[in-house]
């Protein structure tokens, strides 16, 4: 939610920081800003705009963007609606101070109040603006520089910040902060350059040198010198330089008309570099056989827990679902599988003996993040399974497994759910083989066909054009069931999910049996039901019989069905199939068709496929 830049070196800032807002902006894109110091005269110059990026550099092309320090900003609103004034950079009152923020400061209203009696004035309704006034009053009071104005501001502030400010009085330095958001700062190896983003994509072209803020730390970054990292306290702190490299390849469209479709025929290579190295031949002979450093690590008290739980929002939620699956099924473990939003504030039973696996594509969803923080406070456990590198709940978990399978760019995930599935699946099949649950012929088994899966979702996407042809024909709903059971029960959320967010038709999810029990009243001529029917397990019959439930309400039927199911296909609107594999791995092909349908359908809408109204990539506010 919301993503910050900033530069300060040598260079000319401002084509550093639009192209930083472009790499961001899965983040928020309702307004974007950035605000200069000016080479000729120091001026600070602040051009901002309603919409996205590219409407910024509308606003200010003509403009004097000049200047070697400067920070911007895209926006997903919060306090405020979307509009010119509430966009950040916000300025103190003075004209020399700028701001710009990620997060919520939760006592922001009281700050604003007592500024307000002090003869502060405000112009937008953000809680930005407060903060920016209160470093303003604070360096007043204090007649001190910009990095303890800030610091002894944060000390009055409830809630989560990511910052970065300049003052056009002190053109050498550039100050950040952060508090239960992200915030990155990349350090070239002379300290001739810095750079801020909310994540490494900004940074990662000029560097791989990267500083992680703690919560409550302030950085003072001054041209030519190394940076200086404080607590709010004003205790210097060490910091360590981490290496993060990332793909820059993976950040482009690479001729794809979007990151989603792009992410969706990305899935094929990124769960093979997903498995590389870690479904391995055993020692003994050339059976496969699943190595995670994490649980070598860990496995005592993996091998000892009695419980399971799962925290995690949104798709990383559906994929915990199926977690629960697998685990249960290889470990005999029992899993619990909790929205994070909801176990933060649950009051959770966690015994110490417990374990908590975190689930996050950004590894920064607050929620997520603070599910982590709980567990570990009651002394669990906590294993993160993220694909953010270098991420809050990657540095914060206690051990954890990379998805790696690249960044994801499109609001709608996509590779991440079957990243995740894929580390699932190897994870129950290690503690199971461990713990002597899974017998040995099943363990081979499933790891030939994980290791299998990559070359069957190719197959599953040669079907990508009747699948834009079918999609074609269902842009005129306005509600959608999608039905599933055992297995595929989660994967009809997640198509659900999908359709929801990128096409804004209402869908949902349902076990399909369940439906008898309220939803089959909406069926009617009109709704489309996608019910994901793969033929494995003793549930085929049974989800059959769903569907002549459907059928005879004169539903219209689209099923996913597993390759030559001729039954199926007699009785149904139309099918998609998928290749046959065993019923433990369905998710990772029956989910493939959905992830198209939503996309084709939002495609053929005429929607915004990346950036869908309302929604951010990564959400770091409660
Ligand atoms: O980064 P995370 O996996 O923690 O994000 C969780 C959800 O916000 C995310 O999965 C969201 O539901 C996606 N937009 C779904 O496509």
């Amino acid at each position: 939610m919301c993503g910050i830049v900033g530069y300060i070196g040598p260079r000319q800032a401002y084509p550093i920081l639009i192209k930083g807002l472009h790499r961001l902006e899965y983040r928020g894109y309702d307004s974007a800003g950035c605000a200069l110091i000016s080479d000729t005269d120091n001026h600070l110059n602040i051009y901002k705009a309603k919409g996205k990026v590219s409407d910024l550099e509308r606003s200010a092309t003509g403009k004097d963007i000049s200047g070697s320090v400067g920070i911007a900003h895209t926006r997903w609103a919060t306090h405020g609606e979307p509009s010119e004034v509430n966009a950040h950079p916000h300025l103190g009152r003075s004209g020399y101070i700028t701001l710009v923020h990620n997060g919520i400061i939760e006592n922001y209203a009281t700050l604003r109040a007592q500024l307000i009696k002090k003869g502060f004035s405000f112009k937008s309704e953000t809680d930005t603006e407060v903060l920016v006034q209160l470093i303003e009053y604070t360096q007043q009071k204090l007649n001190c520089g910009l990095g303890n104005a800030v610091r002894n501001a944060l000390r009055l502030v409830i809630g989560a910040y990511a910052i970065a400010a300049i003052d056009s009085r002190r053109p050498h330095e550039l100050v950040c902060a952060r508090k239960s958001s992200p915030l990155a700062i990349g350090v070239v190896d002379d300290n001739s350059e810095f750079f801020i983003g909310s994540d490494a994509a900004p940074i990662a072209e000029y560097t791989d040198r990267i500083i992680y803020l703690k919560d409550e730390e302030v950085a003072v970054i001054t041209r030519d010198a190394p940076i200086k990292v404080y607590d709010l306290k004003g205790h210097e702190a060490e910091k360590e330089i981490q290496h993060v490299s990332l793909d820059l390849a993976m950040l482009d469209h690479e001729g794809f008309p979007h990151f989603m479709l792009k992410e969706i025929f990305d899935q094929p290579k990124v769960l093979t570099d997903c498995m590389r190295g870690r479904i391995v031949e055993s020692p003994y002979g050339h059976q496969p056989a699943v190595a995670l450093s994490a649980v070598t690590r860990h496995r005592r008290e993996l091998l000892r827990a009695k419980r399971i739980v799962i925290v995690s929002c949104g798709t990383s939620w559906h994929a915990g679902l199926i977690g629960k699956q697998l685990i249960e099924h290889f470990c005999r473990i029992p899993v619990e599988v909790a929205y994070a939003s909801e176990f933060r504030y649950s009051e959770p039973v966690i015994e110490h003996d417990d374990v908590v696996i975190a689930i996050s594509q950004s590894g920064e969803t607050a929620d997520t993040l603070a599910a982590l923080r709980t567990a570990k406070d009651h002394g669990a456990l906590v294993y993160g399974i993220v694909n953010g590198v270098g991420s809050s709940i990657a540095r914060e978990a206690d051990t954890g497994t990379y998805i790696h399978v690249g960044p994801e760019i499109g609001v709608a995930s996509t590779k991440a759910f079957t990243g995740q599935v894929t580390v699932l699946a190897m994870l129950a099949l290690a503690l199971g083989i461990a713990k002597g649950t899974v017998s040995q012929e099943e363990y081979e088994t499933t790891l030939r066909e994980l290791s299998a899966i990559p070359a069957k979702i190719e197959r599953v996407l040669l079907q990508n054009d009747k699948i834009r042809l079918l999609a074609e024909n269902f842009t005129y709903a306005h509600n959608f069931l999608y039905l599933g059971r055992g297995c595929n029960y989660p994967v009809a959320l997640e198509g659900a999910l999908k359709l929801k967010e990128i096409s804004y038709i209402h869908a949902e999810g349902y076990p399909a049996a369940e439906m008898k029990h309220g939803p089959i009243a909406l069926v009617d001529r009109e709704m489309p039901v996608v019910f994901v029917a793969t033929n494995h397990d003793a549930l085929y019959q049974k989800t059959i019989s769903n569907m002549q439930e459907i059928i005879s309400r004169h539903g219209r039927i689209i099923a996913i069905v597993t390759e030559g199911d001729e039954q199926v296909k007699a009785m149904v609107h139309k099918t998609i199939e998928v290749p046959d594999t065993i019923s433990a791995l369905t998710p990772l092909l029956t989910v493939i068709p959905l992830q198209l349908l939503a996309y084709h359908i939002a495609v053929a809408k005429g929607l915004d496929v990346d950036q869908p109204r309302n929604l951010a990539k990564s959400v770091t506010v409660e």
